[in-house]
């Protein structure tokens, strides 16, 4: 992200520890055959998409829910929307501002989560939507003074270093507008797109322990049995509960985009909810579209050492094991299939291993075929800022490398917005 909050420090830091231990050669990758999305596991071929939807599919499903991101509970929750606060002249006068607040429970103390959305204010139909988790809150998306800025958790200053210590604090405005590169919220609505956006910590609180003021143990009597990474996909889909009630959204183009840990969330969501009608994974890296087992860049290890709480707990016997784990990130990739789908890299995000992001594409392509829609079109990695989609014209699958570290950017904005231009026509304003 453009700036680092001591929230998400915290992570890195993690990181810088365990670097050694990832490969960064590529001659040192050892031999992986990437598995074969169109085998189900007693070794029959899929050959239609009959069986891909009846067989294939809910047996990658089923595989990723008990072995990676935990089950979603199945209960159905009885939300609430607060009032919309709603400001027809935001942005000077380009953009509507709304914001909602989403309960999940009868109780207005417990678990909620505060949607800030963006809708262009020359909109003559129904805008289209991308919607996206938020990593510091949502008044750092937006300099815009009237985005409500809500309760924030931060890791303790006074204890840094040591075991985490997070703080729930009160808004702190010197942090507004402070991710705002990330989000280009002005260049979405000038081109007739919104924005929805959630604090991810409102679903659950990113650190070990977080868990307990989340959403997850009021869904469900085994929370341990679920995963942080779960209950964020989950979040993303109450946003979509309310972005549909909205007449000023076309509910057939609600785009979800998610950056990194909210990428790996992003995916896992639109796996399970297909209201999501065109998805972007800007550098999920390991644990979300890139290949898991393949030896390069981050590893099991360390996702699961330095991150016990964001996948279920059948993923912790794959630590020094990964490659006992039955599925790989092609075919979470291929359970998107066949709604539009770009994945992106970035060219100094290793860790994220793009050649590992990008083969996953490329595999999940034989999927897109199988339904009839067009793959990424090739198996050679495109050099680095070109992006696919624009040099072979309308592909299902998307893919760029961008140059430069790990973070969304303008020219990764850019390319989604041209891919959902060329899915569902330029919006009219
Ligand atoms: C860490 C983690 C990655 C993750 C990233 C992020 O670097 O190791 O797996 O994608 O944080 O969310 O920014």
């Amino acid at each position: 992200m453009a700036r680092i909050f001591p929230a998400f420090a915290l992570a890195c830091v993690a990181v810088m520890a365990q670097t050694s231990r990832y490969n960064y050669d590529e001659k040192k990758v050892p031999p992986y055959v990437v598995p074969d999305p169109l085998t189900l596991a007693g070794g029959e071929k899929v050959s239609d998409a009959q069986s891909w939807n009846e067989k294939r599919r809910p047996e990658l499903m089923a595989l990723f829910a008990n072995q990676v991101y935990g089950n979603t509970p199945a209960g159905p929750v009885t939300l609430r929307f607060s009032e919309v606060f709603t400001d027809r002249k935001a942005l000077n006068g380009k953009a509507i501002r709304k914001q909602v607040t989403i309960y999940f429970t009868a109780d207005d103390a417990g678990p909620q989560m505060h949607l800030l959305l963006y809708l262009p204010a020359a909109a003559r139909e129904p805008s289209p939507v991308f919607l996206g988790l938020n990593f510091n809150g949502n008044h750092t998306v937006h300099a815009d003074p009237g985005i409500f800025a809500t309760d924030v958790w931060i890791k303790d200053p006074a204890v840094l270093n040591k075991t985490p210590n997070m703080l729930h604090i009160p808004p702190d405005d010197r942090t507004r507008g402070s991710n705002a590169a990330n989000w280009q919220v002005e260049k979405l609505v000038a081109r007739g797109y919104g924005l929805a956006t959630v604090y991810y910590y409102d679903v659950e609180p990113d650190f070990v322990g977080g868990m307990v003021h989340g959403v997850r143990p009021v869904l469900t009597q085994k929370p341990e049995d679920w995963s942080a990474l779960g209950a964020w996909a989950w979040g993303l889909s109450r946003a979509m509960d309310y972005l549909v009630t909205d007449k000023a959204i076309d509910p057939r183009h609600i785009a979800l985009m998610g950056h990194s840990r909210l990428g790996k969330a992003a995916l896992w969501a639109a796996a399970q909810d297909h209201r999501f009608s065109l998805v972007i994974s800007n550098e999920s890296g390991k644990g979300g579209a890139s290949l898991l087992k393949r030896g390069f860049g981050e590893t099991t290890d360390h996702l699961n050492g330095a991150f016990p709480h964001w996948f279920g707990p059948a993923y912790k016997q794959y630590t020094g094991h990964p490659e006992n784990l039955p599925v790989d990130s092609n075919e979470l990739l291929a359970l998107i299939a066949p709604r539009p789908l770009y994945v992106a890299s970035a060219a100094d995000d290793l860790g994220s291993d793009p050649r590992g992001e990008f083969l996953a594409a490329v595999s999940a392509s034989r999927v897109y075929q199988l339904l009839g829609k067009r793959g990424l079109g090739t198996s050679q990695m495109p050099p680095v800022d070109v992006a696919l989609l624009t040099q072979t014209g309308v592909h299902d699958v998307g893919y760029h490398n961008r140059t430069g570290k790990h973070d969304v950017t303008e020219f990764d904005w850019e390319q989604y917005l041209n891919f959902a231009d060329m899915h569902w026509g330029v919006p009219t304003k």
